[in-house]
């Protein structure tokens, strides 16, 4: 059962850093993302006539409405000319806002630009020596004082004259109610936005074919695909975290309800431990100590820590069948006699009775029955050998004959150490399993048994 919790714990511990390890992942990834959506919001964008890209689109075109376009005659200049209102007419067909925006017009012909709205004109004018005046107005509202830029007054008409090589930088309104600044996206609004100028020229239709828009698009973390994934991700790392969270609590709960269970059946064996020994004075604190040799054996065999503490629990209780022997006998200092030597041989396949029904420990009962058989077949009550002899019982058998030897007895002192190896070596292959004498010799070289 402990291995069965053990093997939770390793795979809750596993999956935590598996999930710890996409989670950083994730994390870093989505760094990176940010960093490259603020970096591509911060970057101007082009649109010009020959741009491919249909995400933003630039219309300038004039207006074909009868009082849209009128000739002025009284220009003062000597010649007639002819007024229109062009639109332009910004279509945003992405998602986002278009967070700021300004368009390059650059001219053609000789023209006169007379009003706009609802932003600011940044006027360049280049005389024939390539000198430039420039000037940025607000032709809705202005002082004429204030104009450093070459103009003509037509009457109540400004007229500022450009020609081939000059060019207007048209800067949107800031002022949301104007609708020029921010271009709402497809999803929030019409997407579209149009500004206005009226200019005048001799033949009244100017080419406005030589444009460049430059703006900035302003998309969130969690648009585009890559956004979408990233919701995706951290919605299942956080449903993951959640369940391992879960489990982790489920088994902490389950955890303290089989410690619960084990202190009890620890006690009980505890009990019964106390039982065997008490019936003999000598043996006060044997299946203690046995326990713990039994143990040790168990992990120099590299058994994990689970199937040593079943180890340990069964060769605790591996002479529970002396609580069915006549004390007089287990106390008796001479010799036995062959009656009392089978009473005293009993307690194996008594113990083993009683504890056969101690199903999670199987091991209770292997030991009790088999602790005193011997590796060459000689031993008892079966008469059992090698192999056919349970692991666990070997090794209560080795843990056993140390006990034994290793304390006074009634009959003799105990042995000292080298007599004590001296013992193993000789009866390795004959009363004890090999291999595990040769574990145990090396634990009593390790801890100075
Ligand atoms: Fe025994």
């Amino acid at each position: 059962m402990n291995n069965r919790v053990d093997n939770v714990k390793k795979a809750i511990k596993y999956v935590t850093l598996s999930v710890c390890a996409v989670f950083t992942i994730v994390i870093v990834l989505f760094i990176i993302h940010v960093v490259n959506v603020q970096k591509y919001n911060e970057e101007w964008k082009t649109v010009s006539p020959n741009s491919s890209a249909t995400s933003v689109l630039v219309d300038i075109h004039s207006r074909g409405g009868a009082t849209d376009s009128w000739e002025k005659a009284d220009t003062g200049l000597g010649t007639k000319l002819n007024a229109k209102i062009y639109d332009i007419v910004i279509t945003n067909n992405a998602h986002s806002y278009i967070e700021d925006w300004r368009i390059r017009v650059n001219i053609r012909e000789n023209c006169y630009i007379n009003n706009g709205w609802c932003g600011t004109f940044e006027i360049h004018q280049f005389d024939t020596d390539g000198n430039e005046l420039t000037q940025t107005v607000d032709l809705r509202n202005f002082n004429y004082d204030d104009l450093k830029i070459n103009y003509h007054k037509a009457g109540q008409d400004l007229l500022i004259p450009l020609k081939d090589g000059d060019f207007l930088v048209y800067h949107p309104n800031p002022d949301e109610s104007t609708g020029e600044l921010p271009i709402k996206g497809t999803d929030e609004y019409s997407g579209t936005c149009t500004s206005g100028v009226i200019m005048y020229s001799l033949t009244g239709n100017i080419d406005f074919s030589d444009y460049e828009m430059l703006y900035k698009l302003n998309i969130t973390i969690w648009d585009g695909t890559k956004g979408r994934l990233f919701i995706i991700a951290f919605a299942m790392l956080v449903i993951s975290f959640l369940i391992i969270g879960t489990i982790f609590l489920v088994s902490v709960h389950f955890e303290g309800r089989l410690q619960s269970r084990e202190k009890m059946l620890t006690d009980v064996f505890n009990i019964c431990c106390g039982l065997a020994d008490s019936r003999d004075y000598y043996s006060k604190g044997h299946s203690e100590r046995v326990a713990g040799y039994s143990k040790m054996i168990a992990g120099k065999m590299g058994m994990d820590k689970g199937d040593c503490d079943l180890v340990y629990n069964a060769a605790l209780i591996h002479n529970v069948g002396n609580v069915f022997v006549n004390e007089q006998i287990l106390r008796k200092n001479g010799k036995l006699t062959s009656t009392e030597f089978e009473e005293v041989k009993s307690h194996t396949v008594r113990g083993a009775e009683i504890l056969k029904s101690i199903e999670n420990i199987p091991l209770a009962a292997e030991a009790a029955m088999f602790h005193h058989e011997r590796y060459d077949g000689t031993g008892y009550p079966k008469g059992k050998k090698e192999d056919e002899i349970p692991l666990i019982a070997r090794i209560v058998a080795v843990a056993d004959a140390y006990d034994a030897m290793s304390n006074d007895r009634p009959y003799r002192n105990k042995l000292m150490r080298d007599r004590i190896r001296e013992e193993f070596i000789n009866n390795r292959g004959s009363q004890f399993d090999p291999e595990i004498v040769t574990a145990f010799l090396d634990i009593m070289g390790e801890r100075n048994l």
